[in-house]
C-alpha cells in the first residue's frame, strides 16, 4: 500500500463548529496568544490559561467529526495513512483514523508541571487550579505552547520523508516547525493543499491546490485519488 501523510490544521474542524485561530472571528482575535498559550502566561495566570483550555475542551466535546475527517479515515482502506495534526481536538480519532500524531498535544490530556513524563487522561471538560499529579504538583494542559519544543516533530518529519502522497488540509502554514513539513516530503511526489484560502507557499513540482472547504475538498481529492 502507498503511504499517504496528511498534515491537518484548525480548518478541518471548522465545519464541526470549532473556531480556527487566524480567520476573522478566530480564537486569536478574541484572545491574546501571550496571555493563554505561552509558558509565561502559565507563570502569570494559571486560572486564565486553564479556563481558556476548559472552554476549548467543552466545545470539542460538543463537536462531531465532519465529512472531511470521515473521508480522511476512509482513505485508510486504500492507503497506509498517517495524520499529523496541529489540532488538539480528537475529531480525527472519533472519525476512525488510527494513526494520528498530535504535534501540538491534546486537549484531553493533562501533565505534571514537575515531571513531564506524568501524563493523565482528562475526563470531562475541566482541569482546575488545585488538580495535582501524583507527586503533588499542579497539572497543566498537555498542549505545546508557543516557545516550547515540539516533542513529536522528529517523528513527524521522518514519517513525512517516507510519504508517497502528501496532503495539507486547513492550515495557514504559518506556525513552525509544523509548516516546514511540506518541505520534508520527497520532492516530486503528489502534494495536495485543501483550503478555501490558498496559503502562500513557494511553488513546487506536482503541488496541487484544491481551493475548497475541507469536506467538499476531501470529496474532490477522494475522486481524484480513486481515478
Ligand atoms: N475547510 C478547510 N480549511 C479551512 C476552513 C474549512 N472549512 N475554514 C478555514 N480554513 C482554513 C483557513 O483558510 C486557514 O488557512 O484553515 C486555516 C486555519 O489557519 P489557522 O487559524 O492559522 O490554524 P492552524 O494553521 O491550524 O494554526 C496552527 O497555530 O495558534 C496555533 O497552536 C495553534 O495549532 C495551531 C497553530
Amino acid at each position: 500500500m502507498k503511504k499517504l501523510v496528511a498534515l491537518t490544521g484548525a480548518g478541518i474542524s471548522a465545519e464541526s463548529g470549532l473556531a480556527t485561530f487566524r480567520d476573522s472571528g478566530g480564537l486569536w482575535e478574541g484572545h491574546n496568544v501571550e496571555d493563554v498559550a505561552t509558558p509565561q502566561a502559565w507563570q502569570k495566570n494559571q486560572k486564565l490559561v486553564l479556563d481558556f483550555y476548559n472552554e476549548r475542551r467543552k466545545k470539542a466535546l460538543e463537536a462531531k467529526p465532519n465529512r472531511g475527517h470521515e473521508l480522511l479515515a476512509e482513505l485508510q482502506h486504500h492507503f497506509e495513512v498517517t495524520i499529523i495534526t496541529q489540532n488538539v481536538d480528537d475529531l480525527h480519532e472519533r472519525a476512525g483514523s488510527k494513526n494520528v500524531i498530535h504535534l501540538h498535544g491534546s486537549l484531553f490530556e493533562s501533565r505534571s508541571t514537575l515531571d513531564p513524563a506524568l501524563v493523565y487522561k482528562i475526563n470531562g471538560w475541566q482541569l482546575n487550579p488545585g488538580d495535582k499529579c501524583e507527586r503533588g504538583s499542579q497539572l497543566r494542559p498537555n498542549i505545546v505552547w508557543f516557545g516550547e519544543m515540539v516533542p513529536l516533530m522528529e517523528q513527524a518529519a521522518y514519517v513525512t520523508s517516507l510519504a508517497d502522497i502528501f496532503l495539507v488540509v486547513g492550515t495557514s502554514l504559518v506556525v513552525y516547525p509544523a509548516a516546514g513539513l511540506i518541505h520534508e516530503a520527497p520532492r516530486g511526489i503528489p502534494k495536495y493543499i485543501i483550503d478555501p484560502k490558498v496559503p502562500d507557499i513557494v511553488p513546487q513540482p506536482n503541488l496541487h491546490f484544491i481551493a475548497e472547504k475541507a469536506s467538499s475538498g476531501m470529496e474532490t481529492l477522494f475522486r481524484k485519488l480513486k481515478s
